[in-house]
């Protein structure tokens, strides 16, 4: 690999938590690894190349390399990150301090269990299509409108990382919260209209403090998300549709402001 004026014989510091969590003698600690930066060096390659050398059990996740597949979320000097994603070069001072997500069920150092924690929100947020309409396979799909399907898909990019839940004070606070990627899923069949949901059937779901209204507006979903999905216009607009659907008591109508 050719040397540069910019890698040339820096030594990087990683300061790595380490804990297992289902072994009774472990107990969580910091551990300092010093390794020598090369040319467009990545947190993946860092971490590799740490097992390689001095720690072969350490446990973290990847598997796209390409910031697609989400698995490799982790805090970054504080900040959640995707590992693939981030140069080493981004930090001048050369000291990596390395932690698992937070709201997520720890498996062992920086592995983290997101899936079951994605499980858990796609059941609650209903994230299928409602339809009362047969489908027909034999058919040509249902025509809809460019601009319709664009915005759709806009929403559709999110890959699951997790990482704007980690940037969620609400979701550390409150474990049931949905997060910014529930409500963007939420926000993506609102528009979708294949799904016959309406607004008094997104309040059932969505329509508390673990839904809708605990979003506290602090915004680091959308400053950390890797996808740059617009997540605070998305719950903002969100908010206002909800907002307006009074529940009754016997059942739930459309307040008509005057
Ligand atoms: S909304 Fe963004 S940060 Fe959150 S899970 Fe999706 S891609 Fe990741
Ligand atoms: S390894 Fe797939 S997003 Fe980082």
């Amino acid at each position: 690999m050719p040397d540069t004026a910019q890698n040339k014989g820096r030594m990087l510091t990683f300061e790595i938590l380490q804990y297992n969590p289902s072994d009774p003698q472990s107990k969580p600690h910091m551990v300092t690894y010093h390794l020598e930066e090369t040319l467009g060096m990545t947190l993946f390659v860092a971490l590799n190349m740490i097992r390689e050398k001095f720690e072969p059990d350490l446990a973290f996740d990847f598997v796209c390399r390409a910031g697609i597949c989400g698995s490799c979320g982790m805090m970054v000097n504080g900040k959640p990150l995707l590992a693939c994603r981030t140069l080493t070069k981004n930090y001048p001072d050369g000291v990596l301090r390395l932690m698992p997500m937070p709201s997520f069920k720890l498996i062992k150092d920086l592995s983290v269990v997101t899936g079951q924690w994605m499980d858990g929100m796609s059941k609650r947020v209903e994230s299928w299509i409602h339809s009362k309409e047969e489908v027909d396979l034999t058919k040509l799909e249902k025509r809809i409108e460019p601009e319709v399907a664009d915005a759709t898909f806009e929403l559709d990019r999110c890959i699951e990382c997790g990482i704007c839940v980690s940037s969620c004070a609400t979701a550390l606070m409150r474990p049931d919260f949905v997060g910014a990627v529930g409500l963007n899923r939420v926000a993506r069949f609102d528009v979708d209209p294949h799904d016959e949901r309406t607004a008094e059937d997104f309040y059932e779901l969505v329509g508390d403090d673990s839904g809708i209204f605990g979003c506290m507006t602090l915004l680091g979903c959308e400053d950390n998300c890797p996808k740059n999905l617009p997540l605070q216009e998305k719950i903002a607009y969100m908010r206002r549709k909800l907002a307006n659907v009074k529940d009754t008591g016997g059942g739930l109508e459309i307040r008509v402001e005057g």
